[in-house]
């Protein structure tokens, strides 16, 4: 790390361990103490557009201003994310779900893309029921997208995304839901607005209460809670317990696991849970 005196504002060790302190109490974000740099970085970024001199400054706007708070937490959010990741899950969700959806004629689904960051992950969830048919079997069907950083969100609900993304994409989704851009949108896909109705963004910081009165038939929460600590997981695990349907499915990411929540669930392998 560069020394304190080559820096362009000064940055103690009392000053990251509040950053540390405040964004686990309101997000549940662990940031360990290699993220020092890096937290740096980011926050100089913000202290420049706010014309700021010291992080003392910065401090007491983030306690006092809403804007100030969640730009802040914006900028120290992980937000990689593609589309069709961990693709088994997909599999699982065709193969399984689907399958057994359509064979009990289920009239309402209801999915939950917690952490959705940009998007890609339910809108490949939208682009799998496309290709299945669901549309044509199933009328009232809804995925709520939600995360906590507003900046991600608005770029997932434009649904555009650089052409490069079309690498993660198996030819076979790619119709009727991704749209070639032109004009002006040269380089881009879009995800066809006549689909993309069937998600409804809204911004959740998954530790505060949740704005739902209905449950799920799945909540995919993948590559989220491994930024949380052990009891915020725990907590977590447990709420989605209660927020899924009888049967209702848990995805999580490849690196996470239910530890002490596993007698709510049954455990299907490959990070897939089923309600007990
Ligand atoms: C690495 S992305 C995962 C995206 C996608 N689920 C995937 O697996 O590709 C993690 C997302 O979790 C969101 N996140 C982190 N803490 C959160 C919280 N307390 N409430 C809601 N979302 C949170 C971040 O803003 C980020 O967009």
């Amino acid at each position: 790390m560069a020394s304190p005196t080559s820096q362009e504002f000064e940055f103690t060790e009392k000053d990251f361990k509040y950053i540390q302190w405040f964004l686990h109490k309101t997000v549940g974000i662990f940031l360990s103490d290699q993220k020092r740099t890096m937290v740096y970085g980011r926050i100089s970024r913000q202290l420049r557009a706010l014309r700021l001199r010291s992080f003392q400054e910065y401090q007491q706007l983030i306690e006092s201003d809403n804007d100030v708070r969640v730009n802040f937490i914006n900028s120290l959010t992980t937000n990689k994310t593609h589309f069709f990741r961990e693709f088994h899950h997909f599999e699982f969700f065709e193969k399984i779900m689907l399958g057994e959806w359509q064979h009990t004629e289920k009239k309402r689904i209801r999915i939950w893309s917690a952490g959705c960051s940009t998007g890609e992950e339910p809108y490949s969830f939208v682009a799998s029921l496309c290709k299945e048919g669901v549309l044509n079997w199933c009328e009232d069907l809804e995925i709520t997208a939600s995360d906590l950083d507003t900046n991600v969100l608005k770029q997932a609900a434009m649904g555009e995304y650089p052409i490069e993304a079309l690498g993660s994409i198996p030819k076979e989704y790619l119709k009727p839901c991704f749209l070639k851009g032109v004009g002006s949108k040269q380089g881009k896909i879009k995800f066809a607005s006549t689909f993309q109705r069937l998600i409804k963004f809204k911004q959740i910081n998954l530790l505060e209460p949740w704005p739902f009165n209905e449950k799920f038939d799945l909540i995919c929460c993948r590559n989220v809670m491994i930024y949380f600590d052990r009891p915020t997981q725990a907590k977590l695990i447990q709420r989605f317990h209660q927020q899924l349907n009888p049967k209702g499915v848990l995805f999580i990411g490849h690196s996470e696991t239910i530890g002490e929540c596993a007698d709510l669930f049954h455990n299907l392998g490959n990070t897939i849970y089923v309600k007990q």
